[in-house]
């Protein structure tokens, strides 16, 4: 009873043995969940998918590619489509407009790099460096990206913020899966109503952009609201209880980042990780500082400084180039206390860094092992 507990919905929609996604974890620094992550999940026997938010076409396509020659098995693509972006512009235009829309914050940012002790950029690698150098963060960059994921036919296509209803049918007419995530159940219902496949309930617990809401209360909430299309718990899960209760929500399967983020494959700086190994349950922060959106981090010098402000977020893409030349300055010399880490509420867990397919491994086995106690006969 227990084994087929585990084997959800979910595992015949997407062809996987077990119902565990990576989520996709692009973020402002690069991919985090690449080609080696990814294709260790889904070899693993879950559903490995590449975080591209905000990267350049061509990298997308390589991304794809490279992950194409490390495994057969289904894999997704995640990028974001916020819906407050220009429809077209550069980086160098966007970060042009700030002095005449932000001066105050503009001021307050050189003063606060030197407060920091953080030095000046010195134009090296710098913390977009993985990004497009113009066009970043533009509707019409958010359409190129989806070609070539169309192009490419990836099995699966997540869209981690907004909602992905243009490219259903095209998607659906390639034999491709849609996932919508989301942190509402207002949202949820507009996803459902533009024909995804499954819809992700991502709670306040989450690393990463995060909801208001509880994953306790969002996901059933979620689950009667859009039945019966399949919804996937996330936020707060790294673990094979998180798996079970989630299962309990009525979810199908669960969407991991934190726990994931934590092992060798994942592409986070190693001074990076070593804070979440270290932190705990209280390690992390929600701040709009590095995006303009609410988004939880493990806490740092930099978000508490700005938090301490009262200062006004500018929407994206104005915030991230706003805050560059810390986050550039901070990158060049390693300042695990500056650079923002993107994580969840359970970072606590995480103790040690681990394969990903034992990550994977240890969820299912304690999963079963919970099932096996819930129902002894
Ligand atoms: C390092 C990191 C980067 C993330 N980047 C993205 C992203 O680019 N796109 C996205 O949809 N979600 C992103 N997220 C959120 C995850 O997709 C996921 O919803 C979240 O990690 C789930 O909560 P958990 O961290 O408690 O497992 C990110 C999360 C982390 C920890």
């Amino acid at each position: 009873m227990a084994k087929n507990a585990l084997r959800t919905r979910l595992c015949d929609m997407l062809d996987i043995e077990y119902p565990i996604i990576l989520a996709g974890m692009g973020g402002m620094g690069g991919p985090v969940s690449g080609p080696e992550l990814v294709a260790a999940v889904s070899n693993a026997g879950g559903l490995g998918i590449l975080g591209c938010a905000f990267l350049p076409p061509q990298k997308v396509e390589a991304m794809i590619k490279k992950t194409k020659s490390l495994t057969n098995k289904p894999f997704g693509v995640d990028t974001v489509l916020p819906g407050e972006v220009p429809q077209t512009g550069t980086t160098a235009e966007f970060k042009g407009e700030l002095p005449s829309v932000a001066s105050e914050q503009t001021d307050f940012v050189d003063k606060l790099r030197e407060e920091l002790g953080v030095p000046r950029p010195r134009g090296g690698k710098g913390y977009l460096s993985e990004m497009a150098d113009d066009t970043v963060f533009s509707g019409d960059l958010f359409k190129e990206q989806i070609d070539v994921i169309l192009e490419e036919r990836v099995p699966v296509y997540a869209a981690g913020l907004g909602d992905p209803g243009f490219m259903v049918a095209e998607a659906h007419a390639r034999g491709m899966k849609v996932i919508g995530v989301v942190g509402h159940v207002r949202a949820a219902r507009r996803v459902a109503r533009s024909g995804v496949d499954i819809i992700v309930a991502q709670g306040h617990e989450s690393g990463g952009h995060v909801s208001r809401i509880g994953t306790m209360p969002l996901v059933p909430q979620v689950v009667d609201a859009v039945a019966p299309i399949p919804v996937v718990a996330a936020g707060g899960i790294g673990d094979g209880r998180g798996l079970v209760a989630a299962l309990a929500l009525g979810a199908v399967g669960v969407w991991c980042g934190t726990v994931f983020v934590g092992t060798y494959e994942s592409i986070y700086e190693d001074y990076l990780k070593q804070r979440i190994v270290d932190g705990t349950e209280d390690d992390t922060q929600v701040s709009r500082v590095i995006t303009g959106k609410q988004a939880r981090y493990m806490k740092n010098r930099l978000i508490a400084a700005w938090e301490k402000t009262g200062l006004p977020t500018l929407p994206l893409p104005l915030q991230p180039m706003l805050i560059l030349p810390i986050l550039d300055g901070a990158y060049e010399a390693r300042m695990a206390d500056i650079v923002p880490a993107p994580a969840g509420q359970i970072a606590g867990m995480i103790n040690e860094l681990k394969p990903a397919k034992q990550v994977v491994e240890e969820m299912v086995e304690g999963a079963k092992r919970v099932l096996a106690e819930l129902s002894p006969n």
